[in-house]
């Protein structure tokens, strides 16, 4: 399938990750809330990000804070109310910016009354709207289940964690000894897809752009070449197409080559799965650290062959990080942040920014856990934007607050960060803008590897659109390197550390610095 008809938003949008819970906190409650989303607006459209992703917002008892959703129709009271999250909309657009929500179709809370309603020994409405065996003794090979909780007699196919039972959208290849397998085609299948596309239709006809998709990779079951789930998708898409054209989808998937066939308009690189994205920034010796003991052939090799497989069909998202992963900041610090912004903000694919990102807000260590947030605690702590009381994230009292924030007394901070032009912030905004001016390093723009050896540094490439060509050289190690290159640096469009040298037909690069030349 061809992504050709895209929204032309998409082209040049970045996007900022917003964690409601750990914004902005408008009623001194000590939890984020859409009315404080809404006061920082104008500090999103500052920095040149143009697009949001709103984690989940809906009613949830908060086992995965939020990603068990128990309606899908309203807006959690502790963040606000379906009347503010249209105002939030519409804000949004006032600024000329576009916004996703967060769409979490593979499963529900077991607080849904869908669930309730499945749990029942006698039939009705929604007993098949989740994944059932026949029998409490049975369980399905290599899938959690709830059992023992219901009337009813079976076990209930889970998704992540053991309160997330997994909606049925069916089987890819059923087996007809197993009732309870259903195809894609059947009712019940059919019935729940068609309650994903009102989900959609209810919020995109509220004012939002589009989703992040939760898990998109695993809604049909026994799919091992993904061919039921790319289908199911496509019909998505389809409606997409004719309902919504102006809309926007990303996959949490990780194989842009199955997710950006499905109809996606993009998909994440992710801390899992077989994309070498950890060998950039979270892995032992992560390839932007000063050390420059890093190897990105891996990731560039993987990367091509995604590439050139979706091409045509749509974008391959690098994230600075997400609610899920640590900090970038807990493995790259100081002047290797900026090096890795500039690596962010200088390849194909829409950026995104996890909040506080742009400030190097740091990993809080030892956290104990927050509504399932395990490890992931530790990245999603509140805000930090100014030096006043909880770094101006509320004003409750900071033992109210959501997680704990961080307490170094150098912690970063917007206000202090704004003020200063060397700061990774001004360095973030810098870049963006700079984006954002050259259309050789748009989203969809192309890109050519020039030089991304096993073990070695620099990385360089070409970014390349129709009327200019721009060359990248990103060197994140303490140590002068130097590389042959076809393309010849004429005129800088910016960089970081100190300018390019000449000896023997090679380009000498300072150590710890990035460029981009047009040639
Ligand atoms: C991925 C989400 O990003 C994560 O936070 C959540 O716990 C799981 N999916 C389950 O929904």
């Amino acid at each position: 399938m061809k992504n050709n008809n895209r929204p032309t938003w998409l082209s040049d949008a970045i996007f900022y990750e917003i964690y409601p819970q750990s914004f902005c906190d408008s009623n001194s409650d000590g939890i984020g809330d859409i009315n404080g989303i809404i006061t920082k607006l104008d500090y999103i459209k500052e920095l040149g990000c143009n697009a949001i992703w709103l984690n989940p917002c809906y009613v949830s008892p908060f086992g995965d804070a939020g990603y068990d959703i128990s309606d899908y129709y309203t807006v959690a009271p502790r963040y606000g109310s379906n009347e503010d999250i249209k105002q939030l909309f519409s804000e949004v657009h006032k600024r000329e910016m576009h916004i996703l929500l967060d769409l979490v179709p593979g499963h529900t809370s077991v607080e849904h009354p869908w669930f309730k309603e499945s749990l029942k020994a006698e039939r009705n409405k929604f007993s098949d709207r989740y994944i059932w065996t026949d029998s409490i003794w049975e369980e399905p090979d290599n899938m959690g289940t709830i059992r023992g909780i219901s009337d009813r007699d079976g076990s209930c196919v889970v998704n992540f964690f053991s309160h997330q039972p997994a909606l049925n959208y069916g089987f890819y290849d059923p087996d007809p000894k197993k009732k309870w397998q259903m195809s894609t085609e059947s009712e019940a299948a059919l019935s729940t897809l068609e309650e994903i596309k009102n989900i959609m239709r209810f919020w995109l006809r509220m004012g939002c752009d589009g989703f992040r998709v939760d898990m998109a990779g695993v809604l049909v079951k026994n799919d091992k070449d993904k061919k039921g789930t790319i289908a199911l998708w496509q019909k998505i898409r389809k409606f997409l197409d004719e309902e919504f054209p102006d809309s926007a989808i990303i996959s949490e998937w990780g194989e842009p080559d199955k997710s950006l066939q499905s109809g996606f308009h993009m998909d994440f690189l992710l801390h899992f799965g077989s994309s070498h994205y950890n060998d950039l920034f979270r892995c032992e010796e992560p390839f932007f650290s000063p050390e420059g003991k890093g190897d990105i052939s891996e990731f560039v090799k993987k990367y091509m062959i995604n590439y050139e497989k979706s091409k045509h069909n749509g974008l391959i998202c690098i994230p600075s990080g997400n609610h899920d992963m640590d900090r970038l900041a807990r493995s790259i610090h100081g002047d290797n942040l900026k090096i890795a912004f500039a690596f962010l903000l200088s390849v194909p694919g829409a950026p995104f920014i996890y909040y506080g990102d742009e400030i190097g807000m740091r990993y809080i260590e030892n956290l104990q856990s927050v509504e399932g947030g395990y490890n992931r605690t530790g990245s999603r702590s509140p805000m930090q934007w100014d030096k006043s009381l909880n770094a101006g994230f509320s004003l409750a009292s900071p033992e109210k607050l959501y997680i704990k924030q961080d307490e170094s007394e150098d912690r970063p901070d917007v206000q202090s960060q704004i003020a200063d032009k060397n700061s990774l912030y001004n360095e973030v905004r810098k870049l963006i803008s700079i984006r954002r001016s050259h259309p050789a390093l748009h989203n969809y723009s192309e890109i050519e590897f020039v030089y991304a050896k096993k073990n070695a540094y620099p990385l360089a490439y070409i970014r390349n659109s129709s009327n200019e060509k721009i060359l990248i050289i990103i060197n994140p190690a303490k140590k002068e390197v130097s590389f042959s290159c076809k393309y010849t640096p004429k005129e800088k469009v910016y960089s970081f550390g100190s300018d390019l040298k000449y000896a023997d037909g090679k380009i000498i690069v300072s150590p710890c610095s990035a460029g981009f030349y047009i040639t």
